[in-house]
């Protein structure tokens, strides 16, 4: 059975996507048959591997109006073992007609249920907000992935967000497992970055540390990840052992 991700945090801007989409790419560069779902209606992780979500007549947005048809808006990307939901502007529209129906938590979880068999992981990219849908992302997910940005801020959000996951769990999810914080945007050369960097060290469990790089923006210009388009660079390698890593975490 397919293992479910979600790729978190309140926070905005703190480098979700590339870690949603470089450790999903990541996965089916190991071999591992990939399901990565866009859950942000800018469609930014659509749109980073090169794909114009205009162009799809199905999206997470169908998926979640009528989840028996998942396999419906799953379609197979050019990387050899990763397929992707696509996500759509109309995403948002779609919270309000949802808002009245009992089931709008479980969605997700019913559709990925069903495709489960099928994928060794499936990744879900949330947006920076409790939204209807990041909440459907957290009742659907086993574990919990937290990008964090090394800045002083960052740490007040990541309580914030903690304590969510700590409220998910005693409620809709009492089988979410927090995976651990990668942090992100790293710059070793400022004294801010290595102070948050050793207090995230210190309070949770640090996957891996991503350095700020343009790699990751010209690997978006590229429309592929980096671990894809620039998979020489540091950050590209980082992020391979980071996924190798939460594969042993989750398949021991
Ligand atoms: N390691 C990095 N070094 C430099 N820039 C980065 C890095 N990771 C991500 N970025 C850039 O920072 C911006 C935000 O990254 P990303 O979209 O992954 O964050 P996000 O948390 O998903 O944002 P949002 O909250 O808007 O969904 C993007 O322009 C991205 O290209
Ligand atoms: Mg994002």
């Amino acid at each position: 059975m397919g293992k479910v991700i979600c790729v978190a945090n309140q926070k905005g801007g703190v480098g979700k996507t590339a870690t949603a989409n470089n450790i999903a790419t990541s996965f089916a560069l190991e071999g591992k048959q990939v399901l990565v779902v866009d859950l942000d209606s800018l469609c930014t992780l659509t749109k980073a591997n090169g794909y114009d979500p205009a162009k799809f007549e199905t999206s997470v947005a169908s998926v979640l109006e009528n989840p028996q048809k998942v396999g419906q808006a799953i379609y197979e990307s050019d990387i050899e073992g990763l397929s992707f939901i696509p996500s759509s502007p109309m995403l948002d529209a779609l919270e309000l007609t949802l808002i009245s129906k009992k089931d709008k938590y479980a969605r997700l979880k019913k559709a990925l249920d069903k495709v489960k068999p099928i994928f060794d992981y499936i990744v879900l990219d949330c947006t920076p907000s409790l939204s209807t849908f990041n909440i459907n992302a957290l009742v659907a997910a086993d574990y919990l992935v937290v990008p964090a940005e090394t800045k002083y801020q960052s740490d007040f959000s990541l309580e914030v967000f903690l304590s969510t996951f700590e409220t998910m769990k005693s409620t809709l999810n009492p089988n979410l497992k927090l995976l651990g914080v990668v942090a992100t945007m790293f710059n070793g050369q400022a004294n801010e970055d290595k102070e948050v960097l050793a207090e995230i060290q210190s309070k949770y469990n640090l996957l891996g540390v991503i350095k700020r790089t343009t790699a990751v923006s010209s690997s978006v210009k590229k429309g592929k990840p980096c671990v894809v388009a620039n998979r020489r660079t540091v950050v590209a390698q980082e992020y391979r052992e980071i996924t190798r890593k939460i594969m042993k975490m989750v398949e021991e």
